[in-house]
């Protein structure tokens, strides 16, 4: 328990060893069984590596009819004396973050556990001046820069929620989040770097606040000395902040700034995802059970070894970055490196300059970066070391074998395992992985479930499939049927909305949204979506939010959107438009419904591909029959299914003519 553990004790970090990491097969498969049989047993013991103030009253409760699920209840700690403090004393001078800038030619950040603690302190110290009381919600808006990491970590170093929004979405959809999450308070930035753009952050803030009378105070801190506007009593600069805060949590060289201490199931954070229905969902993960299952699920997919430098490329605005650049890693005690810009800035080498410049063992990427990268062909590659690595992964979406075979032979030179990582949003760790070299990788296959997942394939009533098809797999909508402890405990502000939206499809069953195939050896390969939700370059995005946003567009009468398959992005959005006034200048047109959904959502929702018809195929009760716009999308001209039950059949012979 607590500072008694091995992990604390271990004087050199490289000898560190981690006593649940998974080494061998025959080990996964009695830890996979045990987690089955006895998950109080083999999840308490687990837990007992980490820093509690007090120890759990009970491991586990649950039931997925509320659904109400409990790891560690009673449980008192602090997330940030886990992922810092009690690294402090063995390794406060190593690495924790190593941030690498937009701009090659700017100076690296490298934060040590020490620097980190002192700087979360600090900002925990500002938030507590700045009125932030635990359990208030914290929305926080800003770049890719270790800031980033001190307010989210200060957040939880004082138990308040935070809600991270990815740099992408526009004012309108903070102005729904921060409504949603009735946040009180905002940390952001001036601007923010991505590549060749400087994205003016504060702007977009002021006009997410425009008649919004919850926020109390905004913090912002400088990183593009764009100028901005700073409402007097409302905005105050992080420098001043942090400056004065220094004074107060750090006397004689020492610094110290209590942290709050916290229920094993108070939430931790709120991050909003897409789901197949109307606004984005204010998912809930709590601070035990997410803190155990990121830990664990780092060290054991990625085979962590101490010493090792872990890049996770995805942005702390999403799930990934959240779990597997600060979370997992730095709970581990790990070095993770933080990447302010994007893979083809300033040219399509920066991912391979980085791993050449800070010796990366351990690279995480999207399947569309990697195809996006393929695509440049060999010449980025040019007298670039890549030989650190030692073990690779992908996540977000479906990894075609092209792209595999390729991140093999020429990034891994074909001596590192990629693991495929499968989870979600909700699921706050990776749940299908294979473990890197210890379990077989198989080629855009997910593979095996994480020890603690019991993962079932259904088909449309709930009934476990049984019978494989002709390949000999078993086909169906992949749900799991008990919980592990990172899986989200409730959409913020409206549980109903968590029960019908992941409980309710099948009884007893949390269903994914997901369909999956499984072959004869238990591994499982995710085929994609079978809700209206797409997947374009690893994001979720609801074709309901998009259609939304695009009626918003004078003149739109309706629409329909779907996915269609994309080279580099994986799905391509693809928008059938009714316009009562195209004839004036399609073009224009076009480009004005762009506007109108990076107004609404964010320049990442805007479709592809915009197709104006006069009709939309639809059922005599008025359903909009999305599985033939499907098709058609795909470049179906033929075989675009049963049409005899719509309205008015003639409308899809139109549509197939004018694709474009
Ligand atoms: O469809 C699955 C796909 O991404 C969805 C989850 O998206 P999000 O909550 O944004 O989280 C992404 C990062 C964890 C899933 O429902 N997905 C994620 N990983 C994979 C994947 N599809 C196939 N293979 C994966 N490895």
């Amino acid at each position: 328990m607590g500072t008694s553990n091995q992990f604390y004790k271990t004087n050199d970090y490289r000898a560190m060893a981690y006593p649940y990491q998974i080494t061998s097969l025959e080990q996964y498969k009695k830890d996979y069984q045990r987690s089955v049989d006895e998950p109080e047993e083999f999840w308490g013991a687990i837990a007992e590596n980490f820093l509690w103030r007090k120890k759990w009253d009970k491991v586990l409760d649950w039931n997925f009819s509320e659904p109400k699920i409990e790891w560690f209840k009673g449980g008192k700690l602090n997330i940030t004396e886990n992922c810092i403090d009690r690294h402090l004393e063995t390794m406060g001078d190593k690495p924790a973050i190593i941030w690498e800038p937009n701009n090659p030619e700017e100076r690296t950040r490298v934060v040590t556990y020490s620097r980190l603690h002192k700087r979360v302190c600090q900002f925990a110290q500002v938030l507590i001046n700045n009125g932030v009381k635990k359990g208030d919600r914290v929305c926080i808006y800003m770049g890719m820069i270790p800031e980033l990491a001190y307010a989210v970590l200060g957040c939880a170093r004082i138990g308040a929620i935070h809600s991270v929004i990815f740099g992408g979405f526009s004012a309108q959809s903070i102005a729904d989040r921060l409504y949603d999450a009735q946040a009180e308070f905002i940390v952001t930035c001036d601007g923010a770097y991505r590549g060749a753009k400087d994205i003016p952050l504060k702007s977009i803030i002021d006009d997410a606040l425009i008649g919004n009378r919850t926020i109390k105070k905004v913090i912002v801190y400088t990183r593009t000395r764009t100028p901005i506007s700073m409402l007097k009593g409302r905005d105050v600069w992080w420098e001043d902040e942090m400056e004065h805060a220094e004074s107060q949590v750090e006397k004689d060289n020492i610094v110290s700034f209590p942290a709050t201490e916290m229920d094993a199931e108070d939430p931790l954070f709120i991050l909003y995802t897409s789901g197949s229905t109307g606004k984005p969902k204010g998912v809930v993960h709590t601070i035990g059970g997410y803190m155990v299952w990121t830990n664990y699920t780092f060290i054991n997919t990625f085979q962590y070894t101490p010493g090792d430098i872990h890049f996770c490329t995805a942005d702390i605005g999403w799930i990934t970055g959240h779990s597997y650049i600060l979370y997992g890693p730095l709970s581990a005690g790990a070095t993770s490196v933080m990447f302010e810009g994007i893979p083809t800035y300033p040219d399509a080498g920066r991912f391979w300059d980085i791993i050449d410049k800070y010796k990366v063992n351990i690279l995480y990427t999207a399947p569309t970066a990697i195809r996006s990268l393929m695509s440049y062909g060999m010449d980025p590659l040019k007298y670039k070391d890549l030989s650190s690595l030692k073990t690779l992964g992908t996540v977000g979406e479906p990894i075609n074998e092209e792209a595999w075979h390729w991140y093999d032979e020429h990034i891994g030179q074909k001596k590192c395992p990629i693991i495929d990582t499968w989870w979600q949003t909700e699921t706050g760790g990776t749940l299908i992985s294979n473990l890197a070299g210890v379990t077989p990788a198989k080629p855009s296959w997910a593979t095996l479930p994480m020890p603690g997942v019991q993962p079932l394939l259904v088909d449309e009533h709930g009934e476990e499939v049984t019978e494989p098809d002709e390949h000999g797999m078993l086909k169906g909508n992949l749900c799991i049927k008990a919980p592990w402890p990172g899986i989200l405990r409730t959409t913020y502000g409206d549980h109903e909305r968590c029960r019908t939206n992941y409980f309710a499809t099948y009884k007893d069953l949390y269903f994914t949204g997901d369909g999956a195939l499984k072959d004869k050896d238990g591994n499982y390969r995710i085929t994609g979506r079978v809700d209206d939700v797409l997947n374009v370059s690893g994001h979720r995005i609801g074709t309901a939010e998009v259609e939304n946003a695009i009626n918003m567009h004078a003149g739109v009468v309706e629409s329909a959107v779907v996915g269609y398959q994309h080279d580099i992005k994986g799905q391509g959005i693809y928008a059938f438009v009714i316009h009562s006034n195209v004839h004036g200048d399609e073009e224009l047109t076009r480009k004005d419904i762009f506007q109108t959904v990076s107004r609404v959502i964010g320049a990442i929702a805007k479709p592809d591909k915009i197709q104006f018809v006069s009709g939309l195929p639809k059922t005599r009760s008025g359903k909009i029959m999305r599985r033939i716009l499907r098709k058609i999308a795909e470049g179906e001209t033929k075989n675009v299914g049963d049409i005899t039950t719509l309205l008015d059949p003639g409308v899809v012979e139109e549509i197939i003519k004018g694709k474009l």
